[in-house]
């Protein structure tokens, strides 16, 4: 096992984080509670909000002022349907996969299509720190601390065509490493995508890291996609291709469901999914063991409206899930 991604040493909190998590818990009397490991049926029984958000506001959208969810939670809970649909599944089975070499290919309308090491495209000293809120379709959500590349920092090196309208994002497809891809669960490669305005939007982020470690492989290792003001699919994981078109390009979950799961899946609690609730959600942070903090009140794009809402200026929200 690579020893920077063994698990000892990853749940060691690098100390400004651990002091901030401290100083908001105790803001917040933040107490633990004991979540019950059921999936979105249980969180659709339970539409009473308990708890208001404190989080309406942030002095700073680049770091939410949210206490922060445990690494361990973050770590522990995911999903990542390559390595299976249970949410322990992916930390179960992806210590299995090679991150180095690592190559992401560029195609589709840019001035030259060509392979870039994970290097080449997000190198070092352009990486920043972000702490965002990650809001599941399947109301749940965490806060966690990224480090990685603004994806308009990404989007420049690729250097696209003036007609590039879409930006679309490949996972990695290998049945030997993944033992999701085996079943049908859903189709091969999972793949995203973003209008251009909202790619080159400075909340986006193209992370390598999380808690100051490299991403851990169940969090989307070597590199993920990470759109704060989302729902957390569109976060695609694990990413081998960037293709950029004229036309809006087909996305795994919107092809198989789209009337569960929107392109633009901007977070929204006033339009339900057709089988639970989008009003609230249950807030995976604070400390105690698997620690779900009460059920709060979700925010129109989850507490970005005011950075992103102009994109969306003039589209009913409603009709463009
Ligand atoms: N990316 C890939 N390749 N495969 C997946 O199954 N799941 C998505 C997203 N990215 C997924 C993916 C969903 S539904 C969510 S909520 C987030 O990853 C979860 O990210 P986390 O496990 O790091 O919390």
């Amino acid at each position: 096992m690579n020893s920077k991604l063994d698990p000892k040493a990853l749940s060691v909190t690098p100390e400004e984080v651990y002091l901030q998590r401290r100083h908001y818990l105790r803001l917040f009397g933040m107490a633990a509670t004991t979540w019950p490991l059921a999936g979105c049926t249980e969180d659709a029984k339970q539409h009473k909000v308990i708890d208001v958000q404190a989080n309406s506001v942030d002095a700073d959208p680049m770091r939410a002022s949210d206490p922060l969810t445990r690494f361990e939670d973050a770590t522990s809970y995911n999903n990542f349907y390559e390595f299976g649909t249970g949410k322990g599944d992916p930390r179960r089975h992806a210590g299995q996969l090679r991150t180095t070499p690592w190559e992401i290919h560029v195609s589709g309308l840019v001035e030259e299509p060509r392979s870039f090491s994970l290097l080449e495209l997000l190198p070092e000293t352009s990486r920043v720190e972000r702490i965002y809120r990650l809001r599941c379709v399947e109301a749940w959500s965490m806060v966690i601390p990224w480090q990685g590349v603004p994806l308009a920092k990404v989007i420049e090196r690729c250097k696209p065509l003036p007609d590039a309208a879409y930006i679309a994002f490949d996972s990695l497809a290998d049945p030997t490493q993944m033992p999701g891809i085996r079943q049908a669960t859903l189709e091969w490669p999972y793949t995203e995508a973003l209008r251009m305005d909202e790619a080159l939007h400075p909340l986006s982020l193209m992370a390598t890291g999380m808690y100051r470690r490299s991403l851990p492989p169940q969090n989307g290792a070597p590199v993920r996609l990470v759109v704060p003001w989302k729902y957390g699919f569109k976060s695609i994981k694990s990413i081998v291709s960037i293709r950029f078109t004229r036309e809006p390009p087909e996305t795994t979950w919107n092809r198989m469901q789209p009337s569960e799961y929107g392109f633009f899946a901007n977070v929204n609690p006033d339009v339900d999914h057709p089988r639970w609730s989008q009003r609230s959600e249950r807030r995976l942070a604070g400390d105690g063991n698997r620690a779900f903090a009460p059920r709060i009140a979700t925010l129109p794009f989850n507490g970005y409206a005011k950075q992103v809402e102009q994109l969306y200026r003039g589209m009913d929200l409603h009709q463009w899930f």
